[in-house]
């Protein structure tokens, strides 16, 4: 029963692994096909033709691994290329970050007012207010990129004074515009979840747009019945308790995953454990090269 071919998954680099964590804590029976473009990343300042043909690129790579939903974890991507790459790939569903975050913050902003961090090329496309005013055009929303917090992850500067000044330095205007809701529109800033709360106040609610993608998944998949297995049968697999880890998980989570990067960077493994709080298991490499070819071999 369902359909046991994996999810892919991409994203510029090492971020939608945060997206991946949220897959397999909500759905445990679930294997993941990771690409991240570590080669090329990041996206975020590239020009718009640039990131729809890298997107393109990534997404046929792994649409010729046989997955059955595709995820595209990167906001950029998501906000700059969904449409087409909607347009380009067939046959399976294919999944953005955006929606599930608008969507997530238009039901709970009592004030009408949003505010949106993210890369400058996911903030200048609009994206997340396009998708919000399609629910509720009276809402306002503030975008505001925040180019410091990605370097800043990676470079393990979580919960330090440089990154509290950082969050201060592009969020504090956020409050005064009176927001109460904050979609965190980078798949980084998740990570950055305790300081952004704690300098914004309790009275902001933030919007993980990994989580609401996660989810989104799973609904997408229960209504196609491509699930890997009925949740009983998962449970039964996994010895009667619901088993709720990344890494321990009956047939599917991180061990029956597959972790894919266009370059494997020194920093790799330790950069991919704080975003997944987990290690990974293997990294195969995909060079740039072959990805650029996925491309052609359709074009042609
Ligand atoms: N993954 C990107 C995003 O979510 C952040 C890193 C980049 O600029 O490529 O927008």
């Amino acid at each position: 029963m369902g359909d046991s071919r994996p999810i892919g998954v991409f994203d510029s680099g090492l971020g939608g692994l945060t997206v991946a964590k949220e897959i397999f804590r909500l759905m445990p029976s679930e294997r993941i096909i990771y690409l991240g473009d570590t080669a090329r990343v990041p996206y975020g300042g590239k020009s718009e033709e640039t990131i729809r043909r890298f997107g393109l690129q990534d997404a046929r790579a792994l649409l010729d691994l046989d997955v059955k939903l595709l995820v595209v974890a990167c906001n950029t991507v998501s906000s700059v290329a969904i449409d087409y790459l909607e347009r380009h790939i067939k046959g399976i569903p294919v999944i953005g970050v955006v929606l599930p975050g608008a969507r997530a913050a238009a039901t709970r902003s009592a004030e009408k007012r949003i505010g949106v961090v993210g890369t400058a090329a996911t903030v200048r496309s609009m994206s997340y207010a396009r998708a919000i005013h399609n629910i509720d055009p009276n809402i306002k929303v503030y975008g505001k990129p925040c180019p410091l917090f990605v370097p800043l992850v990676e470079e393990g500067l979580i919960d330090s004074d440089i990154t509290r000044l950082a969050v201060q330095h592009y969020l504090y205007e956020m409050v005064d515009l009176g927001i109460d809701c904050l979609i965190l529109g980078c798949t980084h800033y998740p990570i950055l979840m305790e300081v952004i709360q704690s300098t914004v106040g309790n009275g902001i609610q933030l919007i993980d747009s990994a989580l609401w993608t996660a989810k989104e998944a799973q609904n997408i998949m229960k209504a196609l019945g491509i699930e890997s297995a009925a949740p009983s049968e998962q449970r039964e697999a996994a010895g009667g308790g619901v088993r709720n880890s990344v890494v321990d998980n009956a047939g599917g989570g991180l061990a029956a995953s597959r972790f894919l990067g266009s370059d494997v960077t020194p920093n790799f493994e330790a950069v991919a454990e704080a975003l997944l709080g987990a290690r990974l298991p293997s990294i195969e490499k995909v060079p740039v090269e072959e990805l650029e070819e996925k491309e052609k071999i359709k074009r042609f």
